[in-house]
Parts: C-alpha cells; sequence; structure tokens
C-alpha cells in the first residue's frame, strides 16, 4: 500500500477544526469552495466500532470522497478517529489506510460522557502506560501521516508534559493542543501557556486551538505560544470566512457586510446539501445547527436568531436568511 506523501505543513497554517454533527462533506465542500484560505479542514471523529468492522461504504461515507474539481483534496483533511482499548482498532486503521486516506488524527480530547465513559476521547489520558500500547499498534498499521488532538488532561495537567512527550516517542507526527483539561469541558477559557509548554518540549510541530475568535487572536497565539500553526473551532463556526479576512488583511467588518456573508455561506451549503438529495428535515436540522453562532457578536440580532431555532421547515428558516 503505498500513501500519498504529504507536504510538511507550513508554519503559520490555519485550522478549521473537526466538529462533529458540523464538518461533514457537505460542510467541507461549502468551505472550501467558499474560503480556500483555509489551508488544512478535519472531519468529525469517525468511531471505531468496539465490535466487527465499518462497511467501506461507511467509512467513505464519513471521511467523504476526493473532490478535486472544488479543489479539495485528501492532502488537505485530517480524517479523525475515535477510539478505545475496547475498540477494534487494527482493522479500522487499515481499512482507513486502504481506502488512501492519507492522514489519520487520533481524538485524544472527546469529553462528552458518552465517549469517555466507554474509555474513548479525553479518557484515554487517565492512562498513559495503556495509551502508549494504543499509540504503537496504530503507528505500526498506518504508514501515512498521523497526528493527535489532546486536552491537557482529564481532571488535571500533571501528566501534560508527559502526555506530550508520549506522542512524541510513539511517532505522533503533529499534536493539537486544546489549552483545558477535560473537566474544563468548553466553558472556562483555554490555558495558551500550555501549548507554550508543548512547544518547547516537543520535537514534532504543535498546532495551538482554543479560544481564537477573532482575527488578531490568530497572531496573538502564533507569538504568544510559538505554535506551529493555528486551529479555529467556535470561531470558524461564527465566522467561516476568519481565514479569508485573515489573508487578505479585512480586519473591520459592519453588520450588513456580515450578514452578506451569512447569506452566501448559506446559499452554498443548502446547494451543497440538496446536491446530496437530503430531506427537508434534513437541511432545516443541519442548517439550525451550522447557524448556532453565526450571529453572535451583531447588535440586537437575538430576535434573528431565535427566529432562525424556531423555524419549522427549511424554507422557513432560507427565507429568514434571504430576507435578513
Ligand atoms: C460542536 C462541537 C463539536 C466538536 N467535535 C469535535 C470532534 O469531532 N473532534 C475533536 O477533536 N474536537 C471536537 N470539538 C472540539 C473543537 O475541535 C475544539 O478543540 C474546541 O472547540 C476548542 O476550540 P475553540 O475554542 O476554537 O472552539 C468540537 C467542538 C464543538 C463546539
Amino acid at each position: 500500500m503505498i500513501l500519498e506523501k504529504l507536504n510538511p505543513v507550513p508554519y503559520g497554517s490555519l485550522v478549521f477544526a473537526p466538529m462533529e454533527g458540523i464538518t461533514d462533506e457537505a460542510f467541507r465542500k461549502t468551505i472550501l469552495k467558499l474560503y480556500p484560505e483555509w489551508d488544512y479542514l478535519a472531519t468529525d471523529f469517525l468511531r471505531v466500532p468496539s465490535a466487527g468492522r465499518y462497511p467501506f461504504k461507511h467509512l467513505v461515507r464519513h471521511f467523504g470522497k476526493d473532490l478535486s474539481e472544488i479543489g479539495w483534496v485528501k492532502n488537505k483533511t485530517m480524517f479523525q478517529i475515535l477510539t478505545s482499548h475496547r475498540a477494534f482498532t487494527v482493522q479500522m486503521v487499515k481499512d482507513v489506510a486502504s481506502l488512501d486516506y492519507p492522514w489519520m488524527d487520533i481524538n485524544l480530547g472527546c469529553p462528552s460522557n458518552t465517549v469517555t465513559k466507554n474509555g474513548g476521547g479525553s479518557s484515554l489520558l487517565l492512562d498513559l502506560v495503556a495509551l502508549r500500547s494504543l499509540l504503537k499498534t496504530i503507528r505500526e498499521n498506518f504508514p501515512g501521516r498521523l497526528t493527535a488532538k489532546i486536552r491537557t488532561g482529564f481532571h488535571d495537567t500533571a501528566e501534560f508534559e508527559d502526555s506530550i512527550r508520549l506522542l512524541n516517542d510513539e511517532g505522533i507526527e503533529m499534536i493539537t493542543v486544546h489549552g483545558r483539561t477535560r473537566d474544563m469541558m468548553y466553558k472556562v477559557p483555554a490555558v495558551w501557556s500550555y501549548i507554550e509548554k508543548a512547544v518547547k518540549i516537543s520535537q514534532v510541530p504543535i498546532i495551538g486551538n482554543g479560544d481564537v475568535w477573532g482575527l488578531n487572536d490568530i497572531d496573538r497565539m502564533l507569538n504568544e505560544t510559538g505554535c506551529h500553526a493555528v486551529m479555529v473551532a467556535r470561531g470558524a463556526l461564527k465566522a467561516p470566512w476568519i481565514a479569508q479576512d485573515y489573508r487578505r488583511g479585512h480586519f473591520q467588518e459592519t453588520a450588513p457586510e456580515r450578514f452578506v456573508k451569512i447569506q452566501n455561506f448559506f446559499s452554498e451549503y443548502r446547494a451543497q446539501l440538496e446536491s446530496e438529495n437530503i430531506s427537508d428535515r434534513g437541511l432545516l436540522k443541519q442548517s439550525k445547527s451550522v447557524s448556532r453562532f453565526m450571529l453572535d457578536g451583531i447588535q440586537d440580532s437575538e430576535v434573528i436568531r431565535r427566529k432562525l431555532l424556531l423555524s419549522q421547515t427549511a424554507p422557513e428558516f432560507y427565507s429568514i436568511i434571504e430576507n435578513f
């Protein structure tokens, strides 16, 4: 099996974060078509089954096909898996490689109870000895680029530095550090000093993540932590065009400009979802999830936001967007 050799990730790259329920194929196609300034994107996690094997069809549906015609090529995407010690990891890893996905990312950060009580996501940080053997197994079976996305710990950060060294030792080629422990979930401010700590001890590049909300935060994270690249999650849901504005130096935005950007985004997103023959209900559900942060910070947008969330049909949702 020969996987495509990927070029190194350049310094200062901007990465659109993995987000479960959001960053599916239609969403990623929309992002890359409208905002090719994103250097990399991620898929949301594919859960490794605890028994049996996913059909290839399922894997391809989750990770997506190569869509070179709109410039979405496999080497721009990190394909994320979520596993545990109980899961059938080896088979899944081999299957991902055999389908030519050249970049696999391991989720070591998911905080949700459902995931952690089954031994996955951030709970893998609770036992570094066991984590080492899991990583060894994955590394032995995946010849492509192997990266990991990690929180600073589960309950506390006592083993943070050890976990970074461990990832280095076991052949992880790049590490995204989300500057929160699992117990901090999402609300407490991310602690960037842990990203800086990781940069100091890691031989492999560190991607900084956590609380990049605006354009200024991108430079601030690069400068304050020394990280190699920046990953944006909720800030990129609020403004999927943030990478474009950053590259164009467009640091000011009026509310009307923002509304036009939201309209453009949803017009393309709807077209992508409709091209998959999605049901009206599916279209409404996905569009509502994606709109969650997009009106944040716009004065008096509460009424519109409520109307969007209360809309009963996709045409109703889209007519609110069109009539901003
Ligand atoms: C709705 C949602 C879904 C997420 N799903 C994933 C996921 O599938 N895989 C993952 O590694 N992180 C996931 N995350 C975490 C983000 O990638 C990111 O690490 C976190 O939100 C911190 O970045 P931010 O402060 O820029 O939002 C998710 C976050 C949100 C808000």
